[in-house]
């Protein structure tokens, strides 16, 4: 056979394969096309109603597909895309709502309440977890209910470092410019509201409620995270109100009633290997009612990697009966449950200033600045610092180790050189 030949022929079958190849596409083309319409699931600004998709409103009917295909509907519509959880009560069990979604923005419209199922076996890990979306919102006078008071016994984790833990509510993972406004979460099973790698985050009149003795029922954590406001937001849980994990900036905390509750807290800290510096939190017209603990930052002595926690302000705060109102805590161990010491890696503690705290506290501890003595804290700065115990038993005092404190306006009894 000539060279030529073979060319040309080869150049025929070419030409019939790329043929074929073009009318299978226009094939699958349509055949999409015909999905999208028959389906009737995404269009341009849907708003998708969870009882118009058939979820019942009795608080007893399982309706995590409802609510599942309210969910793929919009995520998958362009521009603005609506769920309404309209009046009543909806039972589901884990919502998985997973991005990126295809439009501009979701908004959640919560005006009812979604309850948790109490069937553990159902979870993985969470609640409703939240992941990959951008411009989302949840909006409206709605509950989040994780019913955790038929569980709450089963959680170990007072007593195993390791313990397992039990579904948090509601949890934002690497979701850019989120929106949590006017809703309650109430006793959650575990944290109420996660935030972890986020930027841009803000909660603002949101209440969230649970009994002050349910187990590590923390309010709001949030954790390599960064631009988080939190304002006009009440928290009452069983553990802490706030809790700033590591790798968290630029954090803005306002306007925020915190009690019953552990307060608002930067750690712990030095817990977990490579864990990354918490910088540039702002704690502002707050309020602690009761609390064991008001402006608090934890971290484990026996860090497994350095951490740097630095430039925290906290201003205008009022304390009512507070535990412990401001502690630096460097030697941090819960029930006692920590790894042995040994010449391990440091929590550096910096840059701390408190300026216009006043109210009273219900121990005589109304300052215990506890620094480390191989990484003592520095540059604490107070302001106008007037803290008061309430008992008769004992005088208000500070109790300060390795604390090295710049103060102006500060009460004798709240004072490190007294
Ligand atoms: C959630 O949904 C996403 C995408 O739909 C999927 O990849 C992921 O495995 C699901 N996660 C869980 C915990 O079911
Ligand atoms: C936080 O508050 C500070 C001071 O009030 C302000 O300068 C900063 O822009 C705020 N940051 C965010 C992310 O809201
Ligand atoms: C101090 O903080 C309280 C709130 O705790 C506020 O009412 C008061 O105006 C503040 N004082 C100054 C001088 O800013
Ligand atoms: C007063 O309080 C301090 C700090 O809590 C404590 O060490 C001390 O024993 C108390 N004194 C009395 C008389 O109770």
């Amino acid at each position: 056979m000539a060279f030529r030949d073979v060319a040309i022929r080869v150049f025929f079958l070419l030409l019939v394969v790329s043929a074929a190849y073009a009318k299978d596409k226009e094939e699958k083309k349509d055949e999409k096309k015909d999905e999208k319409t028959e389906g009737a699931a995404s269009e341009a600004d849907g708003t998708y109603d969870i009882t118009k998709l058939g979820a019942k409103d009795d608080g007893k009917t399982d309706c995590t597909k409802e609510v599942e295909e309210a969910w793929a509907s919009a995520c998958g519509g362009t521009g603005k895309q609506t769920i309404v959880i309209p009046k009543g009560d909806f039972l589901t069990g884990p919502l998985n709502f997973t991005g990126p979604c295809k439009g501009d923005s979701v908004t959640i419209k919560l005006e009812g309440n979604l309850l948790a199922s109490n069937d553990l076996a159902k979870y993985k890990a969470n609640w409703i977890e939240i992941m990959r979306v951008k411009n989302l919102a949840i909006t409206g006078k709605g509950t989040l209910d994780g019913q955790g008071k038929a569980v709450w016994t089963k959680n170990s984790c007072a007593k195993s470092y390791d313990c397992k833990i039990l579904p948090n509510s509601l949890v934002l993972d690497f979701c850019d410019d989120a929106l949590i406004e006017g809703i309650t979460i109430l006793n959650s099973k575990f944290f109420h509201l996660n935030i972890y790698e986020c930027k841009g985050v803000t909660v603002k009149d949101v209440t969230v409620t649970a009994p002050g003795d349910s187990p590590n029922t923390d309010g709001i954590h949030m954790g390599d995270s960064s631009k988080v406001t939190i304002m006009d937001t009440k928290i009452g849980v069983g553990d802490d109100c706030i809790s700033i994990g590591p790798g968290s900036k630029e954090v803005n905390i306002s306007g925020v009633t915190c009690g019953p509750g552990h307060g608002i807290s930067v750690g712990s800290l030095g817990r977990y290997k490579d864990e990354k510096d918490v910088t540039d939190v702002t704690v502002k017209n707050c309020v602690l009612k009761g609390s064991t603990n008001g402006l608090r930052i934890k971290s484990y002595e026996d860090a497994k990697s350095p951490v740097v926690a630095s430039n925290f302000h906290y201003e205008n705060v009022q304390m009512d009966d507070v535990g412990y109102p401001i502690i630096i805590d460097q030697k941090y161990c819960p029930n006692k449950i920590c790894t042995s010491k040994g010449d391990s890696a440091r929590v550096t503690v910096k840059d701390v200033t408190f300026t216009n705290i006043t109210g009273t506290s219900s121990t005589p501890e109304a300052v215990s600045l506890l620094c480390s003595d191989k990484k003592p804290c520095e540059g604490v700065t107070m302001n106008d610092v007037k803290i008061e115990y309430t008992g008769k038993n004992n005088k208000t005092m500070a109790v300060c180790t390795n604390a090295k404190v710049t103060a102006k306006g500060v009460d004798k009894a709240n004072s490190c050189d007294a």
